[in-house]
């Protein structure tokens, strides 16, 4: 989902950073909009590395890209956190004389605000009515709660938590979105890996990769929304970034590929649905030193001598139970045709039902919260094609999952 936070100058917006990391976590891509003010308490530099989207406050920046009313035509969801009195006023009146003003004139999706101010302002009949307007507009309000708020006052005005804006603020989208999406994947059991793991040098080092987890998260949430009973082989994927599947899916959390298999083997073992989402290492150190590997003992070069691990997905799909779907992934940095040779060789190689091929380098870049890819089912067709945030891709992964049991 395309979400833009919109943030104005109050002490809470530091608590607007965990909202931030929420839905990034959850695998939206977030746009963050601040006001010149809301600049004064949290940095501009804050909120790009959180967001991984460039950040700006004016209507001059970027013409040409129509950035000051794009932003609000592209998103599904806009939040407000927190929502000034100020900056509810200009709502209130229709002002856009910054990016966020422009951005809340043009935007036709939900509109989600947590205010944070003082008893008294909040309490002013300017603002009360600022609040009756905006609410007959449809705009959504949450909090603001009761409690301490800066400078050792306390009562109502403070901004909701973070986690209870994204709460309401998802569950708007839900309710506008119509009803819960079928429940086709009901009394299915489904195992996704997801991470990367990392295979042990000696006490204090390993060979890793840099998969975060995301994509994997994003099927486990999406399957379990979908009626699924859902385990996570999860291989070092940031807290925050679990935190983004929810409640009702059960994680195992491994190491290295070994651990993986076996936990992967486990719980394959009463699946109707495996998913390697997981970057699995190819080759792990032939031994692992009991102690710390030095210089000293080493001297000017080290050789490692690596083995090959077992391919966890080529297993599962060699020993299928029947009925069992299994699918695989793949990163591949060649493109066009070429990509899809090397994709139907793979599917073969590992006689997978579905490959999901993750076309890195492709238009969409690393650093995005998006994903692309194409899906290649036992013909060795295309069976799909997504792209979109993360979660976007899962829901077609698991279309696909469906059509083939079909
Ligand atoms: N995989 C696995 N076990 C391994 C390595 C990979 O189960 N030891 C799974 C991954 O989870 C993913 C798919 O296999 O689903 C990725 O395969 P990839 O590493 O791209 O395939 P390789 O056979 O290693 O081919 P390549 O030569 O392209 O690396």
């Amino acid at each position: 989902m395309f979400v833009v936070v919109g943030v104005t100058g109050g002490i809470a917006a530091y608590k607007t950073v965990h909202l931030v990391r929420r839905l990034i976590g959850e695998g939206h891509e977030v746009h963050v909009v601040p006001t010149e003010d809301a600049l004064r308490f949290v940095g501009q530099p804050t909120w790009e590395a959180i967001s991984r989207n460039p950040v700006t406050t004016s209507v001059h920046e970027d013409v040409a890209t129509v950035r000051h009313v794009s932003l609000g035509q592209r998103a599904d969801l806009v939040i407000v956190a927190p929502a000034t009195a100020n900056t509810l006023a200009k709502m209130a009146a229709g002002l856009a004389d910054d990016l966020l003003g422009t951005t809340l004139l043009a935007t036709t999706a939900p509109v989600v605000v947590a205010p944070a101010m003082h008893t008294e302002m909040w309490r002013h009949s300017a603002t009360q009515e600022n609040m009756r307007v905006l609410r007959s507009r449809g705009v959504h309000v949450v909090g603001p709660a009761d409690g301490p708020l800066a400078g050792g006052d306390s009562g109502p005005g403070r901004m909701s938590e973070p986690d209870e804006i994204a709460d309401a603020a998802l569950a708007v989208v839900a309710a506008a979105a119509g009803p819960r999406r079928v429940q086709d994947l009901a009394g299915l059991r489904v195992v996704v890996s997801a991470g990367g793991t990392r295979e042990p040098l000696d006490p204090v080092r390993f060979l890793g990769n840099r998969s975060s987890g995301r994509q994997g998260v994003a099927l486990a949430a999406a399957a379990a929304d979908r009626g699924a009973e859902v385990t996570l082989v999860a291989a070092h994927i940031d807290g925050e970034v679990l935190g983004g599947v929810g409640d009702g899916v059960k994680v195992v959390s491994v190491g290295t590929a070994l651990e993986m298999q076996d936990a992967v083997t486990e719980a394959a073992s009463a699946a109707d649905v495996v998913v390697m989402a997981a970057a699995v290492a190819d080759y792990r150190p032939a031994e692992v030193a009991k102690a710390k590997l030095t210089k000293e003992a080493q001297g000017d070069r080290l050789t490692l001598e690596l083995v090959e691990n077992p391919d966890i997905v080529a297993a599962l799909a060699a020993g299928r139970l029947s009925g069992q779907t299994v699918v695989a992934f793949a990163a591949e940095t060649s493109s066009g045709d070429e990509l899809l040779e090397r994709a139907k060789r793979k599917r073969e190689r590992k006689d997978v039902d579905l490959l999901v091929v993750n076309e890195v380098g492709w238009a969409r870049g690393f650093e995005s919260a998006d994903n692309e890819v194409v899906v290649i089912d036992r013909s060795g067709e295309v069976a799909a094609e997504a792209s979109g945030s993360k979660r976007e891709v899962a829901e077609a992964v698991w279309d696909a999952v469906v059509a083939t049991r079909r």
